[in-house]
């Protein structure tokens, strides 16, 4: 019989020795010495040892044989303090003598070990049997880590007089720059809610009608190719502020940050750098930098302005660019290795990696026949900033393929080579950013979202030849060199939104058609206003060292967006479509 819970498994200290206790739980380990049975109960506050011995009656004795790994248990015993403590249990200077034992649940045979301190199962199976993966160490300490986090945000946002409002997930698109993920009306057949990218636009009309701060952690739908840093369905915390400067909001965002990381590691987080978009790109090839670490990046396209050699020669012709970076101590990298980081630069469309050892007799390797005329390896090293001992790496070709490629290859070579201080958490604002940028074929598009405020200034260039100057106000907030938020003073005037909307080429039809209510509520009194959302998953998958954002979500997806626990997504009967009057081409 059910009774009620006295202790939970991780509570029980020798303070406790002599109480009568009722424990509830999983036989995360059974032995059986000799007639002796140890059960190790876990729940989710930890673990306790339960001993079934001549002290415990004969019915408890034999119900403890029929027990197995992962059986959900009743305990009612007495605590007695361990005669030898077991030091690696916080809960191990005690142990249960139980009194009575019920099995309150049996299991199927497992498909794989839960307490195993390495996971013993292909990814696939855990997501499968998802509920069983969820009660290992790792993942249970993980979604606590979450609450933790979102519980530290909210307290912070109610101190600072935020309202936390609920906006539609059925809703209409709003464009973050992904597919939408749709759902069709059954009651206005033919038509289609989109589930929301983010609550931009419903944020922003909380602050024309007054609530002046808002957040919410909103779950967002985005149909993109998914990444490890990225799923299909995933988390914002999402602020919106009236009558904000930049600094206010980025004042905000960095307590709600500091918030997380004390509630979560107790790390005090210190001051957060700025840079602007361009200089990150100049030194580290990516707008969300990892700062960790040295290895930045130096610009060597007019130093190398004379060089002949071929693959520097053909970029700096076709308008490209030279860059390069020091690899301290990588003079003993093999062959191999480098051929590695080769491979690793062409996946970002850089034809090849230059690379030079310094050592006793100069600069050996390719480098040293792309040194242009006159410069030596002693003032290349000078240049670059490069030691006896080091390797330079250079990559040269289109802006667009040597900034990414040596981008990720500074992170990956840090990762490799361990350059990486554990634990350490270092924080950036990126800055300044441009507008616009041109999409795979040659359009321009928003690089945040078209709602982001242009400068002030740079207002008058829209739809001139001007585009791709234009500044916005718009922030992200990276950590370890993972954007964890991004926002912006958003447009607070109809005039400049639709400017906005046709330089981007969407037509008065379309604007009304798609944006109809946004410009409506823009012209009826709107506050100046801004925000930010961070992606919540991300930050918590940096608070724990998860490897994947899978890791940090209870029920996730798989990279081809699917549910493996569930079988989601799956076929529905045609009667079903039929009701939607919605047809499948698919056979
Ligand atoms: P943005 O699109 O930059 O901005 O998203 C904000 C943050 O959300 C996280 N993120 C993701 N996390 C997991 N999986 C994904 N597919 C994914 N996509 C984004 C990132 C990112 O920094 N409405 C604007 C915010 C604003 O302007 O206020 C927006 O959604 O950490």
């Amino acid at each position: 019989m059910l009774e009620r819970r006295t202790h939970t498994a991780g509570e029980l200290r020798a303070t406790h020795a002599g109480a009568d206790v009722i424990v509830q739980g999983w036989a995360q380990n059974v032995r059986d010495r000799g007639g002796v049975v140890f059960i190790v109960l876990r729940d989710r506050y930890g673990t306790v040892q339960v001993t079934l011995d001549e002290r415990s009656p004969e019915a408890a004795r034999e119900t403890a044989k029929k027990v197995a790994q992962e059986y959900v248990l009743q305990v009612r015993g007495t605590v007695v303090e361990r005669f030898k403590p077991n030091e690696d249990m916080a809960t191990g200077a005690i142990e249960i003598v139980a009194k009575d034992l019920e099995i309150l649940s049996s299991t199927k045979p497992l498909p794989f070990s839960v307490s195993a301190a390495q996971v013993d199962a292909h990814e696939e199976t855990r997501l499968r049997y998802r509920f069983l993966d969820l009660r290992r160490a790792q993942l249970q300490h993980n979604l606590i880590a979450r609450h933790k986090a979102t519980h530290a945000a909210r307290q912070a946002f109610d101190a600072m007089g935020f309202l936390e409002i609920e906006t539609p997930i059925l809703t209409k698109a709003t464009p973050e720059g992904a597919r939408d993920y749709l759902v069709p009306s059954r009651v206005h057949p033919g038509q289609w809610y989109a589930l929301p990218q983010s609550p931009q636009l419903f944020k922003q009309l909380l602050m024309v009608s007054g609530f002046d701060r808002y957040y919410q952690i909103a779950r967002c739908f985005r149909d993109e190719d998914l990444r490890a840093d990225r799923q299909p369905e995933f988390t914002q915390i999402d602020l919106e502020v009236s009558f904000p400067t930049r600094d206010v909001i980025m004042e905000i965002t960095e307590r709600i940050v500091a918030a997380m990381w004390k509630a979560v590691l107790g790390v005090e987080v210190g001051e957060v750098q700025r840079i602007g978009f361009h200089e990150a790109i100049a030194r580290f090839g990516l707008d969300a930098p990892d700062l960790r670490f040295g290895m930045e990046h130096v610009d060597l396209t007019e130093a190398f302005a004379a060089s002949t050699f071929p693959p520097v020669a053909q970029a700096l012709a076709d308008g490209g660019i030279v860059k390069a970076f020091v690899v301290p101590g990588g003079a003993e990298a093999s062959r191999k290795v480098i051929d590695g980081w080769t491979a690793f630069v062409r996946t970002y469309g850089l034809g090849g990696l230059m690379w030079g050892k310094l050592g006793d007799d100069g600069l050996s390797g390719p480098l040293g026949k792309a040194l242009p005329e006159g410069m030596g390896p002693d003032a290349f090293a000078a240049l670059v900033g490069a030691s006896h001992g080091d390797l330079v790496l250079v990559g040269a070709g289109a802006a667009s393929a040597v900034h990414p490629g040596l981008g990720r290859l500074r992170v990956a070579i840090a990762k490799e080579r361990d350059m990486i201080p554990a634990d350490t958490y270092v924080f950036c604002w990126v800055l300044d950013f441009p507008m616009f940028e041109r999409d795979d074929d040659g359009n321009w598009q928003a690089m945040h979202h078209p709602f982001t405020s242009p400068i002030p200034e740079h207002i008058p260039w829209l739809g001139t030849d001007k585009m791709g100057e234009v500044l916005t106000n718009a922030y992200d907030i990276v950590c370890n060199g993972q954007e964890i938020g991004g926002g912006s003073i958003r447009i607070h005037s109809a005039e400049v939104q639709q400017k906005v909307f046709e330089a981007l080429r969407i037509g008065p039809d379309e604007q009304q058609d798609r944006f109809g209510f946004l410009l409506e509520a823009l012209a009826h009194g709107a506050p100046p206003h801004g925000g930010l959302a961070f992606g919540l998953d991300r930050c918590v998958s940096i608070l724990t060292g998860a490897d994947s954002l899978r890791d940090v979500i209870a029920f996730p997806k798989t990279t081809s967006a699917q549910c493996l626990l569930t079988d989601a997504p799956s076929s529905v009967p045609q009667a079903d479509l039929d009701v939607l009057k919605v047809r499948s081409t698919v056979p």
